[in-house]
């Protein structure tokens, strides 16, 4: 990628670099990767402006999906590092009972677009010149500009306290090129977080979802965030928009389902399969909540150690996948597994699991599949009286619920 600078930015903004990347998004995806392209650009725009024209058109389609649809335009890792469209409306409404809020290392946008989507006035604050300029026209486009002040700084110092009673963090996670996932190495680091945190309302501030519960403050609200089964961020909270109680919530989107601890894990429910299969989504993992959400599903573990629930009652639940148990028993071997698949007529295999030391996809490779058969998921657990295989059928909907 050319190295975009702030003239590249007011050349992108024109309408002739509006044209060309109009026409560029029309084409098929392959043209933007070929030669032809690329020399056709040059002819008419000149070597550096083809470059930023092509890596524009390239962003511009890695960016469908996480930022509204229109001609925005991008830098590279600032779109790698924004957060996806569905997370920011769902942080922003948090917000929204203080109005005017601060959005502090707001890159491209990502977070910024929506704080204004969801109607709060912003203060946005960035201090790499050419992402303030990005989001500056990111924002005239997008028809938020009125509601957003855009702020080419540096945040930490104190300069903008009084500028909001309430303040967005998501600091930069790379080191050197590489992703960290500690609080202490972020840009800027927690301290400045905690520093602020003192003198505001409220503080939510985005972390990985990696994150190393050691390091998250004693007074911080922690949230596991899934997008779609996805795990997205960690979000910890200061002040009023803080949730109450103490632990870790899974918060599961698009629906914002929370699953909240009430009182001490509950004790460990260990038995054999039961007819299903419960994968609980990786926001209830992180926040520790699989027993919990094992008592509100009447369900028990096939290990103590071990996320897989499992019970007999099919109950429709947002933080789990559901699968109907076919068969189960002791994990004998790729020829046992071979042999139940043969008799349920199974097409397509996955093999998936947990605390069994196997190569589940050289597994898959090698299980027979019958032509128009269903698709089956095998699944390897551990368990005290060994490994455990299950073969299961996906369910969609509610229609087996009760
Ligand atoms: C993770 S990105 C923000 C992504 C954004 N929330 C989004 O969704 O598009 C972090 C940004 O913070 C900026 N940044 C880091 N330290 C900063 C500081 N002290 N003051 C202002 N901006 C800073 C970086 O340049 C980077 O663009």
């Amino acid at each position: 990628m050319r190295a975009l600078t702030l003239e590249g930015v007011d050349y992108l903004a024109s309408p002739e670099a509006g044209e060309a990347l109009a026409a560029l998004a029309a084409g098929p995806a392959k043209s933007l990767d070929s030669l032809a392209t690329l020399e056709a650009l040059r002819r008419r725009h000149g070597p550096e402006r083809a470059a930023w024209l092509l890596d524009q058109a390239r962003l511009r389609r890695r960016a469908q999906g996480k930022f509204p649809p229109g001609p925005l335009l991008f830098e590279a890792e600032a779109l790698e590092m924004a957060s996806a469209r569905e997370v920011a409306a769902w942080r922003a409404r948090r917000l929204l009972p203080f109005g005017r809020v601060l959005d502090l290392g707001a890159g491209v946008g990502g977070d910024t677009l929506a704080l204004a989507a969801a109607g709060l006035e912003v203060v946005a604050v960035e201090r790499d010149p050419v992402r303030a300029a990005l989001l500056a026209h990111n924002l005239r486009v997008a028809g938020c500009a009125a509601r957003v002040e855009v702020c080419c700084a540096d945040w930490t110092g104190g300069a903008f306290d009084g500028a909001a009673r309430a303040a967005f963090v998501d600091p930069a996670r790379r080191r050197g090129g590489r992703r960290t996932v500690r609080l202490a190495d972020g840009t800027p680091p927690l301290s400045a977080v905690l520093a602020l945190a003192e003198h505001l309302d409220t503080v939510l501030f985005k972390a990985a979802p990696g994150v190393d519960r050691g390091e998250v403050p004693a007074g911080a609200g922690l949230e596991f965030v899934s997008l779609r089964g996805e795990l997205k961020e960690a979000l910890l909270s200061f002040g009023a928009a803080r949730p109450e109680g103490a632990g870790a919530r899974a918060v599961v989107l698009p629906g914002g389902e929370v699953l909240a601890p009430s009182g001490p894990e509950p004790p460990a429910r260990v038995a054999s399969p039961g007819a299903w299969l419960y994968e609980p989504d990786p926001a209830v993992l992180r926040a520790g909540q699989v027993r919990a959400l094992g008592a509100r599903l009447d369900a028990w573990q096939l290990d103590p150690e071990v996320a897989y629930l499992t019970g007999d009652r099919a109950v429709e639940t947002p933080f789990a996948r559901r699968w109907r148990v076919l068969r189960a028993g002791r994990f004998g071997g790729r020829k046992e597994l071979a042999r139940w698949l043969r008799a349920e007529g199974a097409g397509p295999v996955t093999v998936r699991g947990r605390g069994v030391p196997v190569d589940f996809e050289g597994l898959a490779r090698r299980l027979p599949r019958a032509r128009g058969g269903p698709p089956r998921t095998v699944f390897l657990s551990r368990s005290p009286a060994g490994p455990l295989a299950i073969l299961a059928a996906a369910c969609s909907g509610a229609e087996e619920a009760e």
